[in-house]
């Protein structure tokens, strides 16, 4: 029968690529939630409308690159190409800016959707990170999201950051700039593709980011927005530009740069990186100002300012790099239960070590010891615990460290404890003490002391809120 392939431009994240995503999801939600930054997750589809409205009609996103389709009950849906727009939707028919501070701070990710020609770093089905600061005019919001999304890059590795940033000016600014870019092109409409002629009409400065030769021509002569922005503008760019750099952030202001969603206003922005390799997958994240997003969608009047990652591009950098090394998860020991009878002994072994946090597998099939021994070190193991029906009948595990190839034999009722000392667990593994040899818990305590020195039998232990189950200690709290 013929194998059924992913869809083109669609991708399966195996086991450590699985793996890597999560943890670069968790370093940005750690950062995020540093910021004070709150999740908030919203469906993969929406009404079309949302984002005809949100993102813009004019947008290639909108008009060329999504997945719209009629649900049984004959709406017109989409997959959601972005996160913002889903975001806004939400903030407003929850009516969060009524209920919440000012600006309401959330964090998202998850899949999104745009049907473009799959090539080096551009996906059909890709997965972002975003945040949105949703409800304050102050430049001091922009200034908070790009120092979080740099902060996030740094965490996860990235030491060579450009943050690329511009103006679209603010109301009076962009009135004026698109007035201005209308007088010019007025003259050329007869010359320019035909969807610059649907972008004239509903919005030219998307015909600043066409990619047909003849058309970039005419957008490198274009007016340029800087002759359009207002003091106030220049100064946010100016503020911007100069906080990040006392951050140690290396940041070009690009007066080209555009970004390709209709909501943006004022301070815009992206993140570029170059791997050693010099391969170019494109912009890593970007973002920036939306003044009349929330307004257009339905709500009150308020601002936003966010920014999205690609966690493909990420994961590609930062994998060429070899900055997610770290990332592979080893198994700690496996179980090996050789002849029927003593599988069920195996897993109950395997039941009560994975208790105290010891993480392993064991054979639920007859094999032979050179190919179970080489899934165990395919997994990372470090000891292989055996038992046999000669094991079974004897009472004992023989107990093989996979370095050394050394074995030992233990007893039944001694290997719980002869494992957790080979690993250093002393106790069951929701014991929070901090203290390396658990002296003050003896194994088993809800110590929450993280004193370095934690030595409660020393009375050395200085946490009132300790609750050490140690006498000496309670003597002295
Ligand atoms: P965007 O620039 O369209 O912005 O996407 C953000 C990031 O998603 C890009 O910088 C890129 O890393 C990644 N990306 C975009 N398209 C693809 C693709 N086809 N394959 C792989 N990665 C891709 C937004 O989406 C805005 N919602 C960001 C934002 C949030 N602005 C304000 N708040």
């Amino acid at each position: 029968m013929a194998i059924i392939g992913s869809p083109k431009g669609t991708h399966d994240l195996i086991t450590d690529e699985a793996r890597a995503y999560d943890y670069i999801n968790k370093v940005c939600e750690e950062v995020a939630t540093i910021y004070g930054f709150d999740p908030l997750l919203t469906p993969i589809f929406e009404a079309n409308e949302l984002f005809a409205r949100g993102v813009g009609d004019a947008t290639d996103i909108v008009r060329k690159e999504m997945y719209v389709f009629k649900d049984k009950g004959n709406r017109l849906m989409a997959l959601r190409p972005e996160g913002t727009a889903g975001v806004i939707r939400s903030i407003i028919a929850n009516k969060l800016y009524a209920t919440n501070d000012l600006p309401l701070r959330l964090y998202y990710s998850g899949p999104m959707f745009r049907y473009e020609r799959p090539q080096l770093g551009r996906y059909r089905q890709f997965h972002q990170f975003g945040v949105e600061s949703v409800g304050s005019t102050s430049i001091l919001a922009d200034f908070e999201v790009i120092l979080l999304a740099f902060h996030s890059l740094q965490a996860l590795g990235f030491d060579d950051i450009t943050i690329k940033i511009n103006s679209l000016g603010r109301n009076e600014a962009r009135v004026a700039y698109r007035e201005a870019l209308k007088q010019y092109y007025k003259p050329l409409l007869g010359k320019v593709c035909p969807d610059c002629k649907v972008r004239y009409e509903q919005n030219p400065l998307r015909m600043l980011d066409c990619k047909v030769e003849s058309d970039v021509k005419f957008a490198k002569s274009a007016p340029k927005i800087t002759d359009y922005l207002t003091t106030e503008d220049k100064d946010d760019l100016a503020f911007i530009r100069d906080s990040l750099e006392n951050y140690g952030a290396k940041v070009v202001v690009d007066y080209g740069l555009v970004r390709g969603l209709d909501y943006y206003s004022g301070i815009i922005f992206e993140f570029e990186y170059v791997p050693t390799s010099g391969k170019d997958y494109g912009a890593i994240g970007g973002g920036g100002r939306y003044d009349k997003l929330v307004e257009d969608l339905g709500g009150p009047p308020l601002e936003g300012v966010g920014f999205a990652f690609g966690l493909e591009r990420l994961h590609h950098i930062l994998k060429e790099e070899g900055k997610l090394d770290h990332i592979p998860m080893k198994d700690d020991l496996m179980i090996v239960g050789m002849g029927e009878k003593t599988r069920t002994a195996a897993f109950s072994l395997l039941t009560t070590l994975r208790t105290y946090g010891l993480r392993g597998t064991t054979n639920f099939d007859d094999k032979s010891f050179k190919s179970i021994f080489k899934i165990a070190e395919s997994r990372g193991a470090r000891y292989a615990l055996i038992l046999g029906e000669n094991e079974l009948e004897r009472e004992v595990v023989s107990v093989r460290n996979l370095e050394t190839q050394e074995q030992t034999e233990v007893a039944f009722d001694e290997i719980v404890d002869y494992i957790c000392h080979l690993f250093g667990i002393r106790g069951h593994h929701d014991c929070r003490c901090h203290d390396e040899d658990h002296e003050c818990c003896d194994g088993d305590c809800d110590c929450e002391c993280h004193g370095d020195d934690c030595e409660c039998e020393a009375d050395e232990c200085h946490d009132p809120d300790c609750t050490c189950k140690n006498d000496k200690k309670k003597e002295k709290v």
